[in-house]
Order: C-alpha cells, then sequence, then structure tokens
C-alpha cells in the first residue's frame, strides 16, 4: 500500500496530533511505501511571519525524525520543494464549486477566529491538500477525525477529475484510529487538542518533565471521584483515561480496573509519570538532531527527489488529459 499524509510547520507538535496521526505515521513505515510532508504553503492561510515560517519548518522535521521517522523507510519532504502541487492545485480550483469550500467545517471556524484575514487560500485549503493527495495515488491516509471532511472532498475532486477527463486518479481512503482520532484539550475537554488554544490547552511532544506535571495536575476534570470512561458525562477524566491507555497500550477497561480504588488524584500523578517517561527520549532525540543541520537538510533533499519523480509522472498525465500544449 502507499500512504500520504501531511501536517502544519506551526505550532508544537502535541500529544492530540501524535496520537491521532504522526505515531500512526511512525508504524506504517515499516509495511507500506510511505510519504510525508510538512505543509509549508497551508500554514501561509493564516498570518506567518517569515522567519518563524521558515524556522517551524525546519523544526516540524527534526520533531518528525525525533519521534521515529526513519528516511531510510519513508520519504519526508517541504511541500514547497514539489512544484506540482500548486500546478495540481490550480487545476482542481477549476472543478471545485465555491459553495463545497463554504461548507467546510475547519473554513467556518478559522474563519470565525481569523475575521481580519478571511484570504482566498483559506478558502481553497482543501483543493491544495486534494493535490498534495491525489498526486501521489496513495491507498491510505492516516489523519485525525478533524481532516475526515477534507479527505471526503478530495476523493469528490478525484472523482469529479476522472469522469470528466478519464481515469487519472485513485480515491483514497482515510486510516483513522479510531479511539486516538478526537484527543481533547486539557482546558476544556468538549474541544479538540489544538496548539492554538494556548499552552494549557496541550501538552507538547518535548515538553520539560515539569511542565507536564503541572498540566496534568491542572488539567479540568469533573464532578465525582471515580475512574470512568464516559465521555458525555465525565468528559476530562475521559480523556485522560484516553491518552492513558494510548500511551501505556493498555485497554480503556484495564486502566479503569487499575485506578478502580484511586482518586482523580492518583490518576492524574500516574498519567503524567507516564507521559514523562514516554516523551522523555523524543526531547533528548531533537536535542541532537536540531544540531544536524546538514544531515537534515540532506534528507529532504532526499525526500523532495523521490516525491518529484511520483508527482511529476503525475501531472505529465493530467496535463495531456486536460489539453494543455505541451513544451518540446
Ligand atoms: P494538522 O497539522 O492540523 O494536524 C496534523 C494531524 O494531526 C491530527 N490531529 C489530531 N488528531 C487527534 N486529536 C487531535 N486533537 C488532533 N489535532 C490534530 C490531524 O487530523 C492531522 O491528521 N490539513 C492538515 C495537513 C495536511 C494534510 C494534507 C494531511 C495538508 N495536506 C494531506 C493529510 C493529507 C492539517 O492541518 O493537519
Amino acid at each position: 500500500m502507499r500512504i500520504f499524509s501531511g501536517i502544519q510547520p506551526t505550532g508544537q507538535m502535541h500529544i492530540g496530533n501524535y496520537l491521532g496521526a504522526t505515531r500512526n505515521w511512525v508504524n506504517l513505515q515499516n509495511e507500506h511505501s510511505c510519504l510525508y510532508t510538512v505543509v509549508d504553503l497551508h500554514a501561509l492561510t493564516t498570518l506567518q511571519n517569515p522567519k518563524e515560517l521558515h524556522d517551524a519548518s525546519f523544526e516540524k522535521v527534526v520533531e518528525l525524525l525525533a519521534i521515529g521517522l526513519d528516511t531510510e523507510r519513508c520519504a519526508l519532504f517541504i511541500q514547497s520543494h514539489v512544484k506540482e502541487h500548486t500546478e495540481l492545485a490550480w487545476i482542481f480550483n477549476t472543478l471545485t464549486p465555491v459553495a463545497e469550500l463554504e461548507r467546510m467545517t475547519q473554513f467556518k471556524d478559522k474563519s470565525k477566529k481569523n475575521k481580519k484575514n478571511i484570504n482566498a487560500g483559506l478558502l481553497t485549503y482543501p483543493v491544495l491538500m486534494a493535490a498534495d493527495i491525489l498526486l501521489y495515488q496513495p491507498d491510505k491516509i492516516p489523519v485525525g477525525k478533524d481532516q475526515v471532511q477534507h479527505l471526503e472532498l478530495t476523493r469528490m475532486i478525484a472523482r469529479k477529475f476522472n469522469q470528466q477527463f478519464g481515469h487519472t486518479f485513485k480515491e483514497p481512503e482515510v486510516l483513522l484510529i479510531e479511539e486516538a482520532a478526537k484527543i481533547m484539550s486539557l482546558e476544556d475537554p468538549k474541544k479538540k487538542m489544538s496548539k492554538s488554544d494556548g499552552p494549557a490547552a496541550y501538552i507538547s511532544l518535548f515538553e520539560e518533565p515539569e511542565a507536564i506535571r503541572k498540566k496534568v495536575s491542572r488539567a479540568t476534570t469533573d464532578t465525582g471521584k471515580e475512574i470512568r470512561f464516559n465521555p458525555a458525562k465525565k468528559p476530562g477524566i475521559s480523556n485522560l483515561i484516553t491518552i492513558y491507555s494510548l500511551f501505556a497500550e493498555e485497554s480503556v477497561h484495564d486502566v479503569e480496573k487499575k485506578f478502580a480504588d484511586k482518586g482523580y488524584a492518583a490518576f492524574k500523578k500516574a498519567t503524567a509519570e507516564l507521559l514523562i517517561e514516554k516523551l522523555e527520549p523524543f526531547r533528548q532525540k531533537k536535542q541532537e538532531l536540531f544540531k544536524r543541520e546538514l544531515y537534515i537538510q540532506e534528507i529532504l533533499k532526499q525526500g523532495a527527489k523521490r516525491a518529484r519523480s511520483i508527482a511529476e509522472t503525475t501531472m505529465q498525465d493530467v496535463r495531456s488529459k486536460i489539453g494543455l500544449l505541451l513544451p518540446n
């Protein structure tokens, strides 16, 4: 199977997008042909300071390597290094009804949050995402729940192109880790964990131990004192149980049993210590890799080369199918 996925460079990687997506990226590379990208062009849809964007793209690559991506087994590249993404996005723009884009939840949320910067790129964001994906003819796309609607649009665009110009694109499927598809905010467990809600809402994958202890102990919990998984009635504790269960690789039921006669404080303490144990190697690896700039650049060069070789083949087919006059 061919696997493709992407992540934005901006903001720290947190346990939400790790459990929901990138942990799965690492697991998949052992058995499949995987391509992963840091989507710097997508990040431009929200205002970015150029230096910060530049540094964040490098840092995101370092982070992905620190959590275990191995470029002997997958291709890792920066989206803007492969020009075909924007070319195919333009072509897909001409096939995508504006009304479909206007009903995207993420567009509506981001426009509400950012009233002063509702740019055209924010609206066509999912079209660029469709281009990212379809260029590589992948079978499965590992993502969290918030991206599923964009994946449906991607499939719609593939279908539409195929109907109009003849079969060209595979319709890729979403690969969702059901239990981890939506890790919630520590502050407001009714909202998804997100880097844009401020540092108390999330735990970075590279967080210092003391900060982990503090954040977990302050995480919003529910009335009562039982460690019971019930997302509707006990969203705070249920979210922590999910996090514990995924990091410990124990079932939710086993976690409930283990802490049956313990209170919230003991459970939170155990969760914090578990997170510290699991995340410490990532933090150390990140520090080590940060110093190896040339090595990282070489990885990105090789990754883009591999990606380009697939993307160019797809684009040659697309250009000729839609009737562009090809250069000699
Ligand atoms: P991004 O950078 O917001 O998030 C990266 C991945 O993490 C998942 N995720 C979560 N999963 C569970 N719980 C959470 N709280 C949580 N927060 C984030 C996301 O679903 C995602 O899989 N548009 C994409 C990037 C993108 C992309 C692509 C993805 C661009 N092109 C092509 C796949 C294929 C995004 O903003 O992800």
